[in-house]
């Protein structure tokens, strides 16, 4: 994975996956601006996506593309189709091409540390967005934009445990995990797992990954109602899981909703709906609309000022009523 190949072999094949977004600078950079004839000139950010699994992932990829094209900022945009190894690729061939900086969503936590070596030693800053890394030399890179996963886990947890505060009986959970290895997986486990575990009544009766896509909610749910008789609740790390495993219960002839309670997390348009329809419980939102932030934190840096080590986006939560009153004016 750490292997270094020819550059130029790597950059031919980064190429392949870059967007119109992603003209390369005829000119290399010479890292930050300092003033006169090179503070006009344009800001170059190298950018590596996870890849298209969700509804949040292209909205997240339309707000930055967007936000960088108002701001000015020449947008190298590369798709990494939920692999690491091409996230590295990119990272690489970014540091070959000397961007001004470079701003990644990583695919997982580990495995990042040689190629943040590369790009700190090329004295290009680095930008985490959306998802952390879990390197123990923060000096890796200067900030890191997103959620707080964790919280968001609890939150669902919150909402489960006040939803049965009046019975006794025990509650069977079914979870439907992010993408392996992921900060959102880890962290939305960990939080859901923290508050339920205050009451013995709530187990978790089989926990899975469906890498965040629908496909694989769905496949995953099927299976899940084979294994496990009685499912009361699902917990889906994302709204596109839960959609899919919405699928699965109909076809299983039971009411989403009702005969299954299910929480999700996002907030996109399509789970929003499917929440004001009544068949989720809840959403805990996760916003994908870091790019003004993103862009206004790469100008920072790349002009060598400070910024906050973290930066946390703000959140909310939605019942079915509040689903209902937001999904007119949803963006994503
Ligand atoms: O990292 C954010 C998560 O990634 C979103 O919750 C999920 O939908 C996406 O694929």
């Amino acid at each position: 994975m750490s292997k270094r190949a020819p550059l130029l072999i790597l950059a031919g094949a980064l190429a392949l996956t870059m967007t119109a977004c992603g003209q390369t600078s005829s000119e290399p950079s010479t890292g930050a601006v300092t003033g006169g004839a090179a503070a006009d000139k344009k800001i170059v950010m190298g950018f590596s996506q996870v890849g298209a699994e969700s509804g949040w992932r292209t909205a997240n990829t339309k707000s930055v593309q967007e936000a960088a094209e108002k701001a000015g900022i020449q947008l190298k945009f590369s798709d990494a189709q939920q692999k690491q190894q091409n996230q590295i690729k990119a990272l690489r061939s970014f540091v070959q091409q000397r961007v001004d900086v470079i701003a990644f969503s990583p695919v997982v936590e580990s495995g990042w540390d040689t190629v943040l070596k590369e790009a700190k030693n090329a004295n290009i800053p680095v930008i985490l967005t959306d998802r952390a890394v879990d390197s123990a030399d923060t000096s890796l890179y200067k900030t890191f934009l997103g959620s707080d996963f964790v919280e968001e886990g609890k939150k669902a947890g919150q909402w489960l445990v006040e939803e049965y505060k009046d019975s006794k009986d025990p509650v069977t959970i079914v979870e439907l995990q992010g993408t392996t290895g992921s900060a959102p997986a880890n962290d939305r486990k960990a939080g859901f797992a923290e508050v339920i575990g205050a009451d013995s009544k709530f187990k978790i009766a089989a926990s899975q990954t469906g890498d965040f896509t629908r496909a694989k909610g769905k496949e995953v749910m099927d299976a899940f109602l084979k294994s496990t008789p009685k499912i009361d609740v699902l917990f889906a790390h994302n709204d596109d899981m839960g959609l899919g495993a919405i699928e699965a219960i109909e076809g299983a002839g039971k009411v989403p909703g009702k005969d299954i309670k299910i929480i999700t997390i996002d907030a996109v348009k399509d789970g929003m709906q499917a929440l004001a329809d009544g068949k989720i419980n809840y959403i805990v939102e996760c916003s994908p609309l870091l790019g003004p932030q993103l862009m206004d934190l790469a100008g920072k840096v790349v002009k060598g000022e400070q910024v906050p080590a973290r930066v946390v986006t703000e959140e909310t939560t939605f019942t079915q009523e509040q689903a209902k009153e937001a999904l007119p004016s949803r963006q994503y």
